[in-house]
């Protein structure tokens, strides 16, 4: 278990957020508080990228993409690549998100492929995977998490890569998994990677608040979180970079 690397708190705009908003953010968000115990960082709508760069980096927080198309140029109208997204300055890039897999239909081989054209331009893959509720009360969770992580066989061990466990039935339903099935699946999270030869982070998503981050935070094999809605406001987004920061003090 890696519990000495450095904890990510990502927010994840989804598709939220004007420039208003984004500037109003901004302007409440008063940077990270402690960088050497947290690393915060924002994944807001490709459109808000370039106008939020700045000054994000000049508060300690890094930038992230929510999706990437798996092809460097070319004749794919709509689709954005890796190099446009390094070109505004992202370090990070969502990918394999459980709403883009439902709703869009993105497949596990989509995904890898996104993976390697992110890893070729520098990018860091934040790979989402995560169960639905029926999948869990089959008893299946683990053989789900096991086959999205088996895209992971033969990937370069040495690229970056963050994974984020987001129970599919906890996002944006104010249901959080418990801090037992949290510590339990994480810890089979970690097992899979380290069969797999990676030794990367494993970030919770799923509902985290102010109100529950401390306890999601402390749970072993927990290195950050990957949070939706509650990083629409400045002010719940630093609270949760707060309880972070207190666990690992
Ligand atoms: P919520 O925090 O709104 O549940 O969303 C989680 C999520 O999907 C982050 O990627």
């Amino acid at each position: 278990m890696s519990s000495e690397k450095r904890r990510l708190i990502a927010g994840n705009w989804k598709m939220n957020g004007s420039l208003q908003e984004a500037n109003e953010f901004m302007d409440a968000f008063g940077g990270n508080p402690a960088p050497d115990l947290v690393e915060v960082a924002l994944m807001p709508p490709f459109t808000l990228l370039h106008p939020m760069s700045d000054r994000l980096a000049s508060m300690g927080v890094v930038l992230g993409a929510q999706n990437v198309y798996n092809e460097d140029k070319g004749a794919f109208t709509g689709s954005i690549c890796p190099m446009m997204l390094r070109d505004a300055n992202c370090h990070y890039v969502i990918i394999g998100h459980s709403e883009r897999r439902s709703i869009i239909g993105e497949s596990n081989a989509k995904i890898r492929s996104k993976m390697n054209a992110s890893w070729l331009h520098g990018l860091e893959p934040i790979l989402c995977i995560g169960e639905t509720l029926e999948q869990r009360e089959k008893g299946i969770t683990n053989s789900v998490l096991a086959e999205q992580l088996s895209i992971l066989k033969g990937a370069p061990k040495e690229m970056p890569l963050t994974v984020a466990y987001e129970p599919v039935w906890a996002i944006g339903t104010g249901v959080t998994a418990s801090a037992e099935q949290v510590t339990e699946t994480h810890a089979f999270v970690h097992e899979e990677l380290t069969r797999l030869g990676h030794d990367c982070r494993v970030l919770y998503g799923g509902s985290v608040n102010p109100g529950n981050a401390e306890e999601l935070m402390s749970c072993p094999g927990v290195e950050g979180a990957l949070v939706g809605g509650a990083s629409l406001k400045a002010d719940s987004f630093m609270e949760i970079v707060k309880a972070t920061v207190k666990v690992v003090s």
